[in-house]
């Protein structure tokens, strides 16, 4: 059986934590217009393996869309209003996502979320998130929406401190979480891609964050 098959039979809602949920396919339906604007921003702004403060390549492959769009080079983490890459603006968020991410926020819990950034992450085999908080934003009052797409991985879901313990909750094709209110400083991280293929995104994953950042 497929993991998107195995997904279907788990409980369409899942509470992880105060304030945060998986959405199990709640964007099923959308992925193929998801994937199709995937592939519009991506040739407009080109994934890219960004550098961390630190001076190593991430080895998930990044892009953005939205009024801005996060970035890590050697000068540090935040939102950047253009490109470092083109200096031209990120591409402007596709009417789908804004309306997925609106929807799924709602669903979740969150009325009225407009995003205004998303963070496109291309996991290629062996790509991993170490943990970390989402905390750039400048209104931590708004949720974070996060949609996966494609190949399965193992996300990681803990408490706003470092040492805590994390949970793993297997992400598939379409799944959906978010995290807020009390769970919105969680770390969260993805374990290193398993090699395999999808009928939907070859041998990678692709994941869009939701972010209100300004
Ligand atoms: C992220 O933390 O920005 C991405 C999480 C994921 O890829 O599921
Ligand atoms: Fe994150």
């Amino acid at each position: 059986m497929t993991a998107d098959l195995l997904a279907g039979l788990l409980p369409v809602r899942e509470e992880l934590a105060p304030g945060a949920v998986v959405l199990r396919g709640h964007a099923l339906a959308a992925a193929p217009a998801l994937l199709a604007a995937v592939a519009a921003v991506a040739a407009a702004a080109p994934f890219r393996r960004m550098v961390t403060p630190g001076g190593f390549a991430m080895s998930v492959a990044m892009t953005n869309c939205g009024t801005a769009g996060w970035v890590t080079d050697r000068r540090g983490y935040r939102y950047e209003a253009a490109d470092p890459a083109s200096g031209r603006p990120w591409p402007a968020m596709p009417a789908v996502f804004r309306e997925l991410a609106g929807e799924a926020a709602l669903a979740a819990g969150y009325p009225g979320f407009a995003p205004d950034a998303c963070l496109v992450n291309r996991y290629e085999p062996g790509a991993r998130l170490t943990p970390h908080q989402d905390r750039d934003e400048r209104d931590l009052g708004h949720p974070i929406v996060s949609v996966s797409l494609g190949l399965p991985a193992i996300f990681q879901f803990g408490g706003p401190e470092r040492r805590g313990r994390l949970r793993r909750i297997p992400l598939a094709h379409g799944d959906v979480v978010v995290w807020g209110g009390p769970s919105r400083l969680a770390f969260h991280g993805v374990l290193p891609l398993a090699a395999d293929s999808h009928p939907a995104t070859g041998t990678a994953r692709i994941n869009l964050t939701f972010r209100r950042a300004l």
